[in-house]
């Protein structure tokens, strides 16, 4: 029986150990290890594939949004509106800056933050909405940049799932005023390890998160702000400076796999695939369906030797940890709903047709009654 991994970390680990090892040596042989020249020419060059004046290197996506939220004065008080179907560091991020995340629903079509929902979640307090360009899929950045600007709020992008989405031929961290992103080992640009980074056109907001990751020290044993200890090591510098000369064409790989997904599954009843909007290039970190009795076909496709995934299974609004924040079952029915039947499917550059085809010639097994 074939097996189809959900992700395959290994076969590009390989292929890359040797340019892996000389970035080690080379960084031995200096013991240089924090804040070097990899990290500043790792992060000149993201700036550059985002197109955008500045690429901040920093410890995680979750430790990206605190020194962003940090950085834009975000604290108590403050209120920061969000989508319900996004990983909790999204929100959990808005607590550790001080501040309160306020919940809003996704749309149907595409999972991301429904425009039409910000309005109403608005208050004096609010300061920011965070757009998630969940799945690699840009959020439908014109409305809400739209919306933001006549309520004041500033943008902030959540890219950790969409490294190299464009929106109107502009790559996401460019399209609001501040983006985060994760090189989580799984991420589109993944690094070994832990990583992040937080990119903007503002000069000064960049020079606020640089102070913030170094302990707030502004120069050599000046600490103006309490700060982090929330670097970006020259070590997955150097492995993300290597892997990210290969991200256009994994993400081109990514999405040659997608469209093969979506031509054969227009083909299978009973499974629904979220739409690419006509303005957007998803990179599809995830590649994500609909069906009913979702639990049952994830063991069958397990039987079956396909791995998957749910992305997520409980809303944020419905986490434990925000039961404080008030808000029940009901509140936002489209993330509800969807959370209860998506499954995300193996989705990786180096997938290959035939495991494309098996992987549906299963899901369409598994959903037959
Ligand atoms: C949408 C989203 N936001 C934030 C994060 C946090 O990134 P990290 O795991 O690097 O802290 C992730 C990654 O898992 C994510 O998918």
């Amino acid at each position: 029986m074939p097996n189809v991994p959900f992700v395959d970390l290994k076969t590009q680990g390989l292929q890359l150990l040797p340019q892996y090892q000389a970035a080690l040596a080379s960084i031995v042989e200096r013991a240089a290890y924090i804040m070097g020249p990899e990290m500043r020419e790792f992060e000149a060059a993201f700036a550059e594939f985002c197109g955008c004046p500045h690429a901040v290197g920093v410890s995680s996506g979750t430790d990206a949004l605190v020194l962003a939220y940090r950085a834009l004065g975000i604290g108590p008080g403050d209120e920061v509106i969000l989508p319900a179907n996004t990983f909790m560091a999204t929100a959990e991020a808005v607590s550790h800056a001080g501040g309160t995340p306020v919940v809003v629903d996704c749309l149907p079509q595409t999972a991301n933050i429904d425009p039409a929902a910000i309005d109403g979640a608005v208050t004096e307090r609010t300061k920011a909405v965070v757009p998630v360009h969940l799945f690699g899929q840009p959020a439908d950045m014109d409305t809400i940049t739209a919306v933001a600007e006549r309520h004041g709020l500033v943008v902030i992008e959540d890219a950790c799932q969409a490294h190299g989405a464009t929106h109107k031929g502009r790559p996401v961290g460019s399209l609001g005023s501040v983006a985060a992103f994760s090189f989580y080992p799984g991420k589109n640009l993944g690094a070994l390890g832990d990583g992040g980074a937080v990119t903007t056109a503002d000069a000064e907001l960049a020079e606020r998160v640089r102070v913030l990751r170094n302990h707030g020290e502004k120069t050599k044993s000046n600490h103006t702000i309490v700060g982090y200890c929330n670097r970006l090591d020259n070590l997955q510098s150097a492995f993300l400076r290597i892997k990210l000369q290969h991200l256009p064409e994994w993400n081109r790989a990514r999405r040659s796999a997608a469209k093969r997904y979506d031509d054969l599954l227009a083909g299978v009843a009973g499974v629904t695939a979220f739409q690419e909007r006509p303005d957007v290039e998803a990179v599809y970190h995830l590649y994500v369906v609909q069906v009913d009795d979702r639990d049952a076909v994830k063991v069958k496709l397990a039987e079956a030797g396909v791995d998957t995934g749910i992305h997520y299974p409980l809303p944020v609004h419905l986490q434990p940890a925000y039961a404080h924040l008030g808000y029940t079952r009901g509140d936002f029915p489209v993330a509800e709903h969807l959370a209860e039947r998506i499954l995300s499917l193996p989705m990786f550059p180096e997938i290959t047709s035939g495991q494309i085809e098996y992987v549906v010639e299963q899901l369409a097994k598994a959903v037959t009654p």
